[in-house]
């Protein structure tokens, strides 16, 4: 038999405790999803990775994680999810680890030691953390029955391995374990806990999710920005405002759109990575850009600063001025925003001065804006 090893990845929870109106396995965590972090940390390990998904997002997975991860459907509980996962394993696969999408973080070195102690002898190994709190066993009323030694006890973690023949035996009971190694340990087997990371934490709460973000040790790329943008009211011009048209509405002066939303976000990204300014990019020396429209101008300052190795973690941009009334269609403004800067996410806010400064005085419109970027490393893009 071949050395050939596998991993399954779960992730086909719902993530009912996180309470995200999507599979906690595709919320993000800096610059990717959590079944991305899984795969990656786990996949130079092994010769095949398989993940279980929920049925409804099947092919949004495998889009993901592209075709040398092999993606199947998950079953109602998460043991039923890996004997589907056990389904897939190529036959000459000799070892296999189990991990949980939900410890994202979990870094290769843990799988390669994982792996390790397998190939030297053991058919089941897990990686645990020691105890800090007091543990306690206690009734369906509340009353404690007893309190085991906590030197003895460990956090168990993923990801486990396992003989392959030694998993597929556990399974065969269709057994149910909130861990593969409850099961191997059910029909006899001597499992061997290895010391576990703090960084594979299991990702059940957003609470989890800041400390998970505070492991990926990244804090100090981002970056931060503001830009501001004004225009004075033409009559006889359209009104573009949020990359939207106003069809009842006076416009602006202006070489492109006149969109002050648009451009005080595209001074705010260029101000966050340091690219220049709006005249500098797209200014008047650069008649192409005449006319141009806020979207355009947006999706070119996307162009810009992602060559450059920045992604956009958020916007946010507050028009100043007497009219329009952004209210009735702020959402439709949004979406248009966040479309032109693929998908990033937006807020959008009004308000006027009190007939005050700026625009307060009905001459046009101001905005201003703050973004929030950060770097991706090159090993990250
Ligand atoms: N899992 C799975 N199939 C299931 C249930 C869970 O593959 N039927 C996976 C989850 O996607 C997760 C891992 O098992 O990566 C551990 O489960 P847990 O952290 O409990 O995730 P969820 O079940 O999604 O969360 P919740 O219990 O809050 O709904
Ligand atoms: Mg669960």
């Amino acid at each position: 038999m071949s050395g050939h090893v596998a991993a399954i990845i779960a992730a086909a929870g719902s993530g009912t405790r996180f309470g995200a109106q999507i599979p906690k396995a595709l919320i993000q965590l800096g610059d990717r999803t959590l079944i991305e972090h899984a795969v990656a940390a786990i996949s130079p390990t092994v010769d095949q990775v398989i993940v279980t998904a929920p049925a409804t997002h099947l092919n949004q997975f495998q889009a993901l994680l592209g075709s040398s991860v092999t993606v199947v459907v998950g079953g109602q509980t998460r043991s039923e999810s890996i004997r589907s996962g056990l389904a897939a394993v190529s036959s000459d696969t000799k070892y296999i680890l189990v991990h949980d999408a939900a410890r994202a973080l979990a870094s290769n070195d843990l799988a390669d030691r994982v792996l390790f102690a397998l190939k030297n002898g053991e058919v089941a190994v897990i990686p645990g953390l020691h105890q800090i709190d007091t543990i306690k066993s206690v009734d369906e009323k509340g009353y404690v029955k007893s309190t085991p030694v906590r030197a003895d006890l460990r956090n168990i973690q993923t990801p486990q391995g396992f003989e392959i023949s030694v998993l597929k035996k556990a399974h065969a009971t269709n057994g149910e374990g909130t861990d593969d190694a409850a099961l191997v340990e059910s029909i006899g087997y001597k499992v061997l806990v290895i010391s576990g990371e703090e960084r594979a934490i299991k990702i059940t709460t957003p609470e989890d999710l800041a400390t998970a973000y505070n492991f990926l040790g990244n804090n100090n790329k981002f970056l931060t920005g503001t830009g501001v943008d004004a225009h004075a009211f033409e009559v006889g011009r359209e009104l573009w405002l949020g990359c939207i048209n106003w069809p009842d509405e006076v416009g602006v002066a202006g070489h492109s759109d006149g969109d002050v939303a648009a451009h005080a976000i595209c001074d705010s990204l260029f101000a966050a990575t340091g690219l220049g300014d709006l005249g500098s990019n797209f200014g008047v020396d650069r008649p192409e850009y005449a006319g141009a429209s806020g979207a355009k101008l947006l999706a070119e300052t996307l162009t810009i600063i992602s060559e450059a190795g920045f992604k956009i973690s958020n916007v946010s941009v507050q028009v100043i001025g007497n009219r329009p009334k952004l209210a009735g269609r702020r959402k439709e403004a949004i979406a248009a925003l966040s479309a032109a800067l693929n998908g990033a996410p937006v807020s959008l806010l009004a308000t006027t001065t009190d007939g005050l400064g700026l625009t307060g005085e009905g001459k046009g419109i101001a905005a201003i804006a703050s973004a929030l970027v950060f770097k991706v490393s090159s090993n990250d893009r």
